[in-house]
């Protein structure tokens, strides 16, 4: 299990890309973080994996099993990579190196955290390559990665990210750039891996659906509301969450608001949604709490009594 505990990274030049989160993930459970562009989601995911450049100060307690991670050495925290804990990173063209071909890559990560022997780390990555669908398998095994498209490359980062069988899987963004039967495919896989606690970055609402057992949404660097998927789903408390799932037409394409910093006052000593928000009232001038009602946790004045 992963617990964190008010957890702020604030980069050199002042920006705060979490300030004061508090989220538990619970074992063998999907967490689906939302939330639009810029909110500190990727930060979060890679704080946990402690790879944030050094101009990144990071406070408060990532808590591993007990275990605070920022106590940890370099070299400690890389033998949990991997093994204890893996990494979906977002997609892009960087994430594969272009001079290994696609299975050697896929099947690195065993024989480096799981001392498997090449042959076996090859013929896992082709049976990982089949459960994501990537077609003729074998033949893109020896190929290199040039040759895929963005939505295969995807798919090999989650096969190059699952392999090991780390029990914490960090997922950014699985789903981005696939097309609608890709993203079913991922979509399954990630439902059953059902003995591994995920925690997953996305902005597919639809997905989140499927997929989470638990939502935690963000809003400026801050956790706006946390709750049960069916819950969350079905009666969306923070103004901020019922505007995100309005905005999702029942055919479930993706709500991707471009993210607007508070500009009045109020929305920057207060809640940072004010600007936006169309309930907001005299009180949210301040800063509201987290308010916990029926296990839910909401930050709004709406529910704090
Ligand atoms: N290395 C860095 N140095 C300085 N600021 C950074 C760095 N990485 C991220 N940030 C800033 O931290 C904030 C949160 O970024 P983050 O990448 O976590 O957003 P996100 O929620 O993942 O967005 P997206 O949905 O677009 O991926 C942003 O304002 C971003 O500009
Ligand atoms: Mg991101």
């Amino acid at each position: 299990m992963i617990e964190i505990n008010k957890l702020s990274v604030v980069f050199r030049g002042g920006l705060t890309a979490i300030d004061c989160l508090d989220l538990t993930v619970p074992e063998k459970e999907n967490t689906v973080i939302i939330g639009e562009s810029g909110s500190g989601k990727s930060v979060l995911l890679a704080a946990i994996l402690r790879i944030l450049p050094a101009s990144a100060q990071v406070s408060g307690e990532l808590l591993l099993d007990g275990t605070d991670l920022l106590s940890l050495g370099e070299k400690e925290m890389n033998e949990l990579r991997g093994t204890r804990l893996a990494y979906i990173p977002q997609g892009g063209g960087s994430s594969m190196n272009p001079l290994l071909t696609v299975g050697y890559q896929i099947a690195e990560p065993l024989m480096e955290k799981r001392a498997a022997s090449r042959r076996t780390a090859l013929s896992a990555a082709v049976d990982w390559m089949k459960r994501l669908n990537l077609g003729s398998e074998e033949k893109l095994a020896a190929a290199y990665p040039h040759t895929l498209s963005g939505g295969m490359r995807q798919r090999a980062l989650i096969a190059m990210g699952a392999i090991t069988g780390a029990p914490i899987l960090l997922a950014d963004e699985p789903t981005k750039g696939l097309d609608g039967e890709r993203i079913e495919t991922v979509t399954d896989l990630l439902r059953r891996l059902t003995d591994r606690t995920i925690l997953c970055v996305s902005h597919d609402l639809r997905f989140a659906r499927l997929v989470a057992d638990k939502i935690c949404v963000m809003y400026a660097a801050q956790a706006v509301e946390q709750c049960d998927s069916g819950a969350f789903f079905s009666e969306p408390l923070h103004p901020y969450s019922r505007m995100i799932l309005e905005a999702m037409p029942e055919n479930g394409l993706k709500a991707d608001m471009g993210f607007a910093p508070p500009h009045s006052e109020a929305g920057r000593m207060g809640c940072r949604f004010y600007d936006r928000c169309p309930r907001r009232g005299a009180k949210c001038a301040q800063a509201p709490p987290m308010a916990e009602r029926e296990g839910r946790k909401v930050r709004c004045w709406l529910y704090a009594d």
